[in-house]
């Protein structure tokens, strides 16, 4: 972290959930604590931005497959149908893979820890921390490409980001010393919207952005 004006901590979350409180974004799988529903999203949304496709194949695949054992029973051919506008067909197979892993080897429920999740096919870092803090409550830090830059403009890291920001210590870590406890689930998605909103790769909009007065990122570009 640079030690120009390090950034206080309170004042962050303070502006980030203000701002999330009047800004953030409104989708289905935020209005539900279901561990099986988060995962799927968080499998739709993988290499995808989410568009109206992500919600009605969400929509669809929890009314035809309400739990883990129903869509691992499931004829992947259907499956693949009903998240064909995605473009990601071998997805439908993955699908069928994980919830028959839930099944097979959790009883048919997500499992909260998080090398039990890790060890399920297709769930890494990111997701698994998505689950356990959107789902489950827990005060994880999630760190995927967005909330990366979010850290590196706010801080002023120096140096090209890491190809999988998932799965580094040092900025899972700050993104921890972040959270409010209690609050993670809240301050998660306000990262999350912020990097998709406001601290965007390109153009950034710094002239409307509520944490410009402690970024470090603003002050240098404005000095
Ligand atoms: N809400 C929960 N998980 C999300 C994600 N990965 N992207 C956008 N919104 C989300």
């Amino acid at each position: 972290m640079s030690d120009l004006a390090e950034p206080d901590v309170l004042e962050i979350q303070t502006r980030l959930l203000d701002w999330f409180r009047i800004s953030g974004r409104q989708f289905p799988w935020r209005q539900t604590c279901d561990p099986y529903a988060m995962l799927l999203a968080e499998k739709l949304l993988q290499q995808t931005v989410v568009r109206e496709g992500v919600v009605q194949a969400y929509d669809d695949l929890l009314v035809a497959y309400p739990t883990p054992t129903a869509l691992a029973e499931a004829d992947v051919e259907s499956i693949r149908t009903m998240i064909q506008s995605l473009g990601l067909h071998y997805r439908a197979q993955e699908l069928v893979a994980l919830t028959r892993e839930i099944s097979e080897k959790h009883g048919g429920c997500v499992p909260q820890d998080l090398k039990s999740l890790l060890a399920l096919p297709g769930v890494g870092d990111y997701i698994a921390r998505a689950v356990l803090c959107f789902a489950f409550g827990q005060d994880v830090p999630i760190v995927d490409t967005n909330v990366a830059r979010i850290l590196y403009r706010l801080f002023g890291l120096s140096g090209p980001m890491p190809a999988n920001p998932a799965r580094k210590r040092n900025l899972i870590e700050l993104a921890g010393s972040l959270l409010p406890t209690g609050q993670s689930r809240e301050f998660n998605l306000a990262m999350l919207d912020f990097g998709a909103l406001v601290c965007k790769s390109s153009s950034p909009e710094c002239d409307h952005c509520p944490l410009s007065p402690v970024c470090e990122f603003n002050i240098s570009t404005t000095e």
